[in-house]
């Protein structure tokens, strides 16, 4: 039976061996991965270790500077980047999804890169990879459903080793090696986040105007999930694997406010239960609670008029949208 002391301890040896005094790059991208990944190595190389977390832009709600401060908290040596100017650039009036992918991780291994070279000694890239991240690039049917970008991506001019000290877990026990290393609960029950963030969960082309209305439904939503108690005790966000808002820009339908007419996007709610994200099953959400996130958005957020709530399950369809 896989336990995370032993794997904790056994990993932090085997990095410590393999690395000696060599210099690692990390990239952290707020998930429960990558942070797990960045204290297991701070513990085995200490201020060998940088890591580099870009901000495209499409992140949570304040999520950028409350992970900064978190990772900051574990003593972890973090370079942010806010380089969300040149991703709605690159971004403007691209509306498939693939190709929306296709720039964000261009654009992500070009920051990152840029900022990987300033440290000219670096011999390794470490990355948070898991075993179910290797499973769905590597593609058995040969058909790609969904480029997931956080695989792969070498500065190749940099000649840097591989470093992927989770390769072989899965998900809980990621999380468990994280409550081992003594990690905040924030990050190790933070729900996963596509690496486009919020690009894939915009229907057609991103603007900063549509980014700030979805990320002000998200909020409601999910701040209203993490103080939502079940009649259990535990948090109905503990429940869900993954939750998120979708905007559907590329809708519009009539409303009425006070004595006017709208005519606006609506928002639909996406929440799902899953082991790996391989299947998943919509979760159903209690009404109380929808009753006062829809509420909420509703009256809050301007340029939302309507809310649905997705109840599709993994196949046939995807977790995200897009
Ligand atoms: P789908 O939508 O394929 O999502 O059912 C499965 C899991 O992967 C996440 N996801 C992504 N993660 N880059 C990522 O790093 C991507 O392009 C991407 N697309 C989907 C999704 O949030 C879910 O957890």
């Amino acid at each position: 039976e896989w336990s995370p002391a032993s794997f904790v301890e056994s990993t932090v040896a085997e990095l410590k061996a393999q690395l000696g005094d060599d210099r690692v790059i990390l990239g952290l991208s707020g998930g429960v991965d990558s942070s797990v990944c960045a204290v297991l190595l701070n513990k085995a190389i200490g201020k060998n270790l940088t890591c580099i977390f870009v901000d495209h832009g499409m992140l949570r709600k304040n999520e950028f500077t409350q992970v900064m401060k978190d990772y900051e908290c574990l003593g972890l040596n973090v370079i942010g980047v806010d380089a969300s100017e040149k991703f709605f650039k690159d971004l403007e009036g691209v509306t498939d999804p693939e190709q929306k992918r296709k720039i964000i991780g261009r654009d992500f291994v070009e920051v990152f890169n840029a900022e990987a070279k300033k440290i000219t000694d670096a011999k390794w890239l470490a990355q948070g990879t898991i075993y179910p991240d290797r499973i769905e690039s590597l593609n058995i049917t040969g058909k790609v459903i969904k480029s997931h970008h956080n695989v792969g991506g070498l500065p190749e001019e940099m000649h840097l080793q591989l470093c992927e000290p989770l390769k072989w877990l899965f998900k809980d026990e990621v999380r468990r090696a994280g409550y081992q290393l003594e990690m905040p609960e924030r990050l190790i029950k933070r729900h996963p986040f596509p690496g486009p963030g919020l690009a894939v969960r915009i229907l057609g082309d991103i603007t900063r105007e549509k980014v700030r209305i979805l990320q002000d439904a998200d909020d409601i939503y999910i701040s209203n999930m993490q103080k939502y108690i079940c009649e259990d005790g535990e948090r109905l966000y503990d429940k869900i694997w993954q939750a998120g808002t979708v905007l559907l820009s590329t809708v519009r339908s009539v409303g009425v406010m006070g004595d006017e007419r709208t005519y606006e996007h609506p928002v639909a709610l996406r929440a799902v239960t899953s082991t790996d994200a391989m299947t998943a099953d919509w979760a159903h959400l209690p009404y109380d609670f929808m009753a006062k996130v829809s509420n909420e958005i509703i009256n809050k957020v301007r340029g939302v008029n309507r809310v649905c709530y997705d109840i599709s399950s993994k196949p046939p369809a995807t977790i995200e949208w897009e």
